[in-house]
Parts: C-alpha cells; structure tokens; sequence
C-alpha cells in the first residue's frame, strides 16, 4: 500500500460533512489550526493503547463517557469538573466491582461534530438544513444559524484546549483523591431509594479504611491521589482533523493531534469512505461503533484496514445495537473477530440504540434499556467466551432530565425541567452512578465466574 498521506480522505466519498460555500475563509482557518499546537501527544495516545489492550485482554476496563455533543454555550468549569468528578465515582465503583484498574475516557474537549439522520429538520412547516454540531453550525431554529462556518473550528480548539486544561489540573491536583472520591458516592447511596448500593459502598470504605491502616493510602502513594484522564470524540470533521495531524518525530507516524481516541460512528464506516481513509492513518487509538447493519464481512474489511498488524490496544468495537437486540447481532461479530484472530477491545455503547419519543414529546432513553443493553452485551460475551472490555456512555455530571428512570426516578411528565442537550439525551450524575453500581455487580459476578471455572478446571 502507498504511504498514507493526511489530505487522502479528500479523494473519497464524503458523507455527513458540511460542504463550506466560503472556500478562502476554510483555507484561512485550516492555515491557522495547521500552526496550532496539537492538545496531545504521541506518548499519551500510545500509552491509552497500551491501556486499552490490557481492556481487550480482561486485564482493564474502559469508562468512556460524556456529552453526545459539547456545547459552545453551556462551556463552563463547573460542567466539566462535574462530569469529571462523576466519571472518577462511576470509575471507584467499576473498580471495586471489576477488580482491575479502570481506564478514564471522556467523550469531552473536541466532542463537537454531529453527524445526522436527515440532512434538513422540519418544525412548524418550515424546512432548514439540520444542526450538526457547535463546530459546524448553530442550534437556533434560523437559516443563518445553520449555515456552516469555518471559523467555528477556531473557537472549538479554544474551547477544546480550555477543557483539557481544567481536566489535567484537576488529575493530579488533589481532586481526584480516593478518599475524596468515595465521600461524594457515599452521599449518593444516603438517599433512601438508593439504599441497595449502599452495601458495595461499605465495602469500599472498609477497603479505603484498611488501606490506610496499612499505610497504603497515605500521601506517598501518588496513585491514589491523582489519576489519568483521557479524551476523545468522534472524528467527523475531517477539516478540523486532518488540520491538527501531526507527524511524531520519535516515531515517524502520525498523530491525530485533536484528542487521544478518535472514533467512527455508525454513519461513516464504509471502508471505502472517507472517515476510514482518514483514520487509518494516524497512530492513536481508534474506536469503530458496530450497528445492526455491521455485516461480517464489512467488519473484517474494516479490521484489516484499521489495523493491518494486528496491534493490541489499536481497535476498539464500540457495539451499539439496542437492548433486546444484541443477541441478534453481536454473535456473528464476535465470530467475524475470532476468525481473523484479531485483536480488538468490546465496548458496549447502550445508548444509542436505545433513543425513543417520549409520551411528551421529547427524545429520552429509558434507564431500563440502557441497563439491559449492557447485561445483554456481558451474557453475549460469557456464552462467547469472550471479554466484556467496556462501556460506553452519553452522560453529563450535571442534574438534568434527559434519560427517564432511576432511583431518583426521571419521568416523561419531568424530561422539560431540565433537558440541556444540544443532541441526544444524556443520564444525569445520579443514573451515571446507579448505572456504575448496577455495572460493578455484572463484573463481579462474571469475576466470581472465571475463578469458580479456574477452581474447577
Ligand atoms: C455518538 O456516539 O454520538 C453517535 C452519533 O453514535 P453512533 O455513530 O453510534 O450513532
Ligand atoms: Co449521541
């Protein structure tokens, strides 16, 4: 195969991108994010892989969660540090319940481009192009607000690098302390409804407690105190990326400079498209959403192209099929996987097969769903034999009410109290948390699983 090169996407098919009708003023932006600095580097992306192949082999898992789409408005300290505050609970939790270290992904700081099911969106009779996202064009329900502008980009990196760096601060300077960590999730389980979690909550506090009797968790040990966050998003705007793509000098490959993870959505996977042209290419970790149209053979085509030698940690299979529906389709994926022997890490994504009307109007996903999406995911992968490498979540730290259910229960009569989203519908911090909880049990129970299987074997 000839070299690949950062500009190859521009000679295939192009889908679910906006076509500019300013071309001077996209050349203009695109000159000026090619001088920006990358927001991270080729030793992050390389040690997220390293992470994710312990994920592919059982040995970790992955947490990977925040807004379907960022918002240029709603950009604020105080959402950030929520989201990341719940993920590092969600993470204490899956820990304790998967008894391996969990790996922190956000879907944050470059999580901007949507792609969309229909190109125009009707309301009142009149018809405008769809939003596709703060990076592309603007929510308000006006022609000139859906008109794609370049210069978004501009403000998307600011925002981006902003994020990213609230988020390293907050790694490692004091917030992401366990004992810190788990007071908050103590605070969950006092409600009353939530009163069934509480068990495993206790049993983290005795651990944390034992721990600092045996000086383990004292000031010294730096990895209790700080912790390793990383971003990603799906990588839609070609534009945007292919202006921030690198070539790492120590390793002579290239860099998806906009985030650690990139991944491909469910829209743009046809592998002779232009979205796997582009990702192909680059070093960093890539993610690939399996739908219920994923054939078998397309998922060997798009393996092959993905990562032609077979690198642990590379390729990540993000299933999104719906709750109900798994077992009709992630078996013969699975088995598509088997019979190339490739290496690849299983994420379930329950949340966007699982989107729906609700009786007042709104999109919403139902808690229920979302939970049974994830358990049918593990029973697929305990028949299979195979390994359940994480989850997948549109959620925000915030207290919305976007997802109907959960112990502090959201109803379709609630969903206009406080439903934010500028895309699809996120779980809020309390059903973040109750799904973790509801999570660690699955995991612990498939571990108490593998080990009566080692005793009797
Ligand atoms: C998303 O993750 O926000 C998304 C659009 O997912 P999918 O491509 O799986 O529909
Ligand atoms: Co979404």
């Amino acid at each position: 195969m000839s070299e690949w090169q950062k500009a190859a996407w521009r000679n295939k098919a192009r889908v679910q991108m906006p076509d500019y009708t300013d071309a001077a003023a996209l050349g203009a932006v695109e000159a000026q994010l090619s001088n920006y600095p990358p927001l991270v580097f080729a030793g992050e992306a390389r040690r997220l892989k390293q992470h994710l192949a312990a994920a592919g082999r059982g040995e970790a898992f992955l947490l990977q969660g925040g807004d379907c789409a960022e918002s240029f408005e709603q950009f604020s300290a105080d959402a950030i540090r929520d989201t990341f505050k719940v993920m590092l609970q969600m993470a204490m939790v899956l820990t304790y319940g998967a008894k391996v270290p969990v790996v922190k992904v956000g879907r944050m700081a470059g999580q901007f481009a949507k792609p969309r099911s229909a190109p125009t969106e009707t309301v009142d009779g009149v018809e405008l192009p769809s939003y596709r996202g703060d990076i592309i064009n603007d929510l308000g329900f006006t022609e000139g607000s859906r008109i794609p502008d370049p210069k978004r980009m501009l403000q998307a990196y600011t925002q981006a690098a902003a994020t990213l760096n609230l988020l390293r601060a907050f790694s490692t300077g004091g917030y992401a302390d366990v004992n810190q960590v788990h007071a908050w999730t103590l605070g969950f389980t006092e409600g009353e409804k939530a009163q069934s979690y509480r068990e495993m909550a206790n049993r983290i506090t005795d651990t944390l407690d034992f721990m600092r009797a045996a000086g383990v968790n004292n000031d010294a040990s730096h990895a209790l105190h700080s912790v390793e966050f990383y971003t990603s998003h799906e990588g839609l705007l070609l534009e945007y990326e292919e202006a921030l793509t690198r070539l790492d000098s120590t390793s002579g490959k290239w860099l998806a400079g906009s985030g650690h993870m990139l991944w491909i959505g469910d829209r743009t996977r046809q592998p002779d498209g232009a979205h796997v042209e582009f990702c192909r290419g680059v070093l960093n970790p890539i993610g690939l959403k399996c739908g219920p149209t994923t054939t078998a053979e397309d998922l060997k085509v798009l393996m092959a192209k993905l990562n032609p030698d077979n690198e642990e940690g590379r390729l990540t299979l993000i299933a999104r099929f719906g709750a109900g529906k798994v077992a009709e389709h992630l078996p013969r994926l699975v088995k598509a996987v088997q019979e190339e022997g490739a290496n690849v890490t299983w994420v379930c994504d329950p949340m966007h097969g699982n989107t729906v009307k609700s009786s007042t109007g709104y999109k919403t996903r139902p808690f229920e769903s979302v939970l049974r999406e994830v358990q049918d995911f593990f029973a697929v992968h305990s028949s299979e034999g195979t390994i359940p490498g994480g989850v997948h979540f549109e959620m925000t730290g915030q207290d919305v009410t976007e997802c109907t259910g959960g112990v502090r229960a959201v109803t379709d009569e609630n969903l206009s109290d406080r439903y934010h989203t500028a895309c699809d519908p996120r779980l809020n911090a309390s059903q973040s948390l109750e799904l973790a909880f509801l999570v660690a049990k699955e995991l612990s129970e498939l571990r108490s699983q593998q080990n009566r299987k080692a005793e009797a074997g």
